[in-house]
């Protein structure tokens, strides 16, 4: 490879990824070897496009191999989880101790009715009993379900309704900035339309006493008190579902993305190493809430089936002062930081003071995940945090493909960096940029960022949804995935993602689809139709912002008002990740003939760039008016 006038000698990295490309079959036959199966595969790949079966007649148990395996060697006393919360009261786990709750809870589960195959939502924030919990599914071959504990009742009811759950795992609190946040009265709301969940399973905090409905709801405590120390770990087939876990789409409600066992395990386990080279001294943070694929691979899969010693946190990373994240890396002397963009930049601007009061010295590598890093925040990432020695490993995946997909292979060998850029294809990852007819274009060409041929932690399919499956991934590029990202690959090889090419947003790092915002503003008696658009944001990357018609008699209400209910039915609907920043109330949208939205040109609009081409727009006055309505925000 090359960069500029030298040449980077990347043999290792090569020589794997001639490997994994000449012969995948063989090579991830070789890779599967990382995990211990209780039968091993008969054909490593069973490709029946857009289908890939991974490890057939293989099979496994995850949660076998994140725990029992270690505990039989040196690792059963070494810590698994160092959990601390905002109050600043912290907690070790040794991977005997998660052994034993796991097991325990497994039992719960099974005495609840569970048995393989059924889905268990998990709502929880990131507390141990959530990894326990998630462990403790797989152990019997339960389907886990994670929803984000800052989604709102609606978002839990529809994930638990789609997925029909049949246990939820959840909390009754809370605790952010110093605050308690009442989860149980989200649950309530959202219990009354989720017919399917027989069992609710509260692990209780606070003082607040509540009562449970008899013979359906349970505190955690309580269960696990009578519940036995041994389950025997259920080996499931390899392209057994082992979780569920649902994002944004282009179109209205979220999809349920499937992973399955042996593939996703394989994937996680050595795009851990691949990436970061984890040795028996690292102690490992990931700042993602396992709300969200990063948390699922990099807090709790990858990490574990490793044996590493993960630090897990409850709560804001600058509360109460803005040196909190740097207070948990000095204390815990983690030598390995996985963040995303938005969170350097936030604690970025709080200034270096709030890191030269503390002793950073244990870190060797930082991570960087969820949306492009911009060059100013890497050069203060790799100058003021790793002082110069760490490299910046950019990760560059989606909750589709399980695992990084492009990464700089630091586990492997050290790889020369370029602010913004996540480097090469990860080990047998065959992408590749190409035009909207599907052919390969230039290099430092903007294109389609596809993948050619399938990966282990590939998702195995949309939850009971094959056509939205193959619309969403696989027919536009003729069985080749599709990220819907855009990127670069330049004169070195190097990639660049540079974005989705699709509705949906990257707020703070998390997808959201503006089809999503708008299906709920226009759920709201006050909105006859609405467009969605995201704006560029200094901290957020990203942030959603809302053109709204109101019925008739809705127009003559204060604006402030209705501003701040709509803002509030958002955060009620989907969250407080989707609150719009600004909301313009016009009377028209531009659109096309055919009735589409033209997003695009409010896009251009709100960035203040030419409008092009609007030949196809149905009225132009329509224009005008969000443009008049922009200057007026002014
Ligand atoms: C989208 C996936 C799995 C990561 C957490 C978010 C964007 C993610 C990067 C990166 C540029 C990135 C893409 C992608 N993205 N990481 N390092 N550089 N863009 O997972 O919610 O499934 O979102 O996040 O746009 O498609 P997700």
């Amino acid at each position: 490879m090359k960069t500029g006038d030298k040449y980077i000698m990347l043999e290792k990295y090569s020589e794997l990824q001639q490997k994994a490309l000449d012969d995948p079959e063989k090579f991830w036959g070789e890779q599967a070897k990382c995990l211990e199966w209780d039968k091993t595969w008969d054909k490593a790949l069973d490709w029946n496009p857009p289908y890939a079966k991974w490890f057939k007649g293989g099979s496994l148990n995850a949660s076998y191999n994140c725990v029992d395996r270690h505990i039989k060697g040196n690792r059963r006393n070494k810590a698994a989880i160092i959990c601390e919360k905002e109050d600043g009261s912290c907690g070790i786990l040794t991977y005997y101790e998660l052994y034993r709750e796991v097991n325990k809870f497994a039992n719960v589960l099974e005495n609840l009715g569970v048995e393989k195959g059924d889905v268990v939502t998990i709502y929880m924030p990131m507390m141990t009993e959530a990894i326990i919990a998630m462990l403790a599914c797989s152990r019997i071959g339960a389907i886990h379900n994670v929803v984000f504990s800052g989604f709102s009742s609606d978002a839990l009811a529809d994930r638990i309704n789609d997925s029909k759950s049949k246990i939820l795992v959840t909390t009754n609190l809370l605790y952010r900035r110093g605050k308690e946040i009442d989860l149980k009265k989200i649950l309530d709301k959202a219990l009354l339309n989720c017919n399917s969940i027989k069992h609710v399973v509260y692990a209780k905090r606070g003082i607040e006493e509540f009562n449970l409905v008899s013979g359906k709801e349970y505190f955690w405590d309580e269960l696990m008190g009578g519940a036995k120390s041994y389950v025997e770990p259920v080996p499931v087939e390899s392209e057994h579902p082992l979780f569920i876990l649902y994002t944004s789409g282009t179109t209205g409600s979220p999809k349920g993305v499937v992973h399955s066992t042996g593939g996703y395990l394989t994937y996680a386990t050595k795009t851990m190493d691949w990436t970061w080279g984890l040795n028996e001294m690292d102690v490992f943070w990931c700042t993602a809430d396992i709300g969200w694929i990063t948390g699922h691979t990099y807090v709790v899969y990858g990490p574990l089936s490793l044996g590493a010693t993960i630090v897990l946190y409850e709560g804001a990373i600058d509360y109460p002062e803005p040196d909190r994240l740097w207070g948990i890396v000095e204390n815990h002397g983690v030598t390995i930081l996985y963040t995303a963009p938005t969170a350097i930049r936030m604690l970025m601007m709080y200034g270096e003071k709030w890191v030269n009061t503390h002793d950073l010295s244990t870190l060797r590598l930082l991570g960087s995940v969820g949306e492009p890093i911009n060059p100013r925040a890497w050069k203060w990432y790799y100058k003021v945090i790793g002082k110069e020695k760490c490299p910046i490993c950019d990760c560059y995946w989606q909750t589709e493909t399980g695992g990084h997909i492009i990464y700089p292979p630091i586990g492997i060998q050290s790889v020369p960096l370029k602010p913004g850029s996540a480097t090469f294809p990860g080990i047998g990852i065959d992408v590749d940029v190409v035009d909207n007819e599907g052919n390969p274009v230039d290099a430092n060409v903007k294109g389609n960022l596809i993948i050619k041929r399938p990966w282990p932690g590939m998702l195995a399919g949309l939850w009971n949804n094959d056509e939205r499956y193959r619309a969403a991934y696989w027919d536009r590029f003729k069985n080749k995935f599709s990220t819907s990202d855009y990127a670069i690959k330049d004169q070195d090889g190097y990639i660049w993602v540079l974005g989705r090419s699709d509705e949906v947003l990257n707020v703070s790092g998390h997808r959201i689809g503006t089809a999503e915002l708008e299906h709920e503003l226009v759920s709201n008696k006050m909105v006859a139709e609405s467009a969605v658009v995201g704006k560029p944001d200094d901290v957020k990357g990203e942030v959603p912002v809302a053109f709204v018609i109101l019925n008739e008699k809705y127009r003559e209400l204060p604006s402030n008002e209705v501003k701040a209910e709509l803002i509030k039915h958002i955060r009620d609907t989907v969250g407080p990740i989707g609150t719009p920043a600004m909301i313009f109330f016009v009377n028209k949208l531009p659109k096309t003939r055919s009735g589409k939205i033209m997003r695009r040109i409010l896009k251009k609009l709100i960035m203040g760039e030419e409008i092009g081409d609007v030949t196809t727009l149905e009225d132009n006055t329509s224009l005008e008016e969000v443009k008049k309505e922009l200057e007026d925000f002014k």
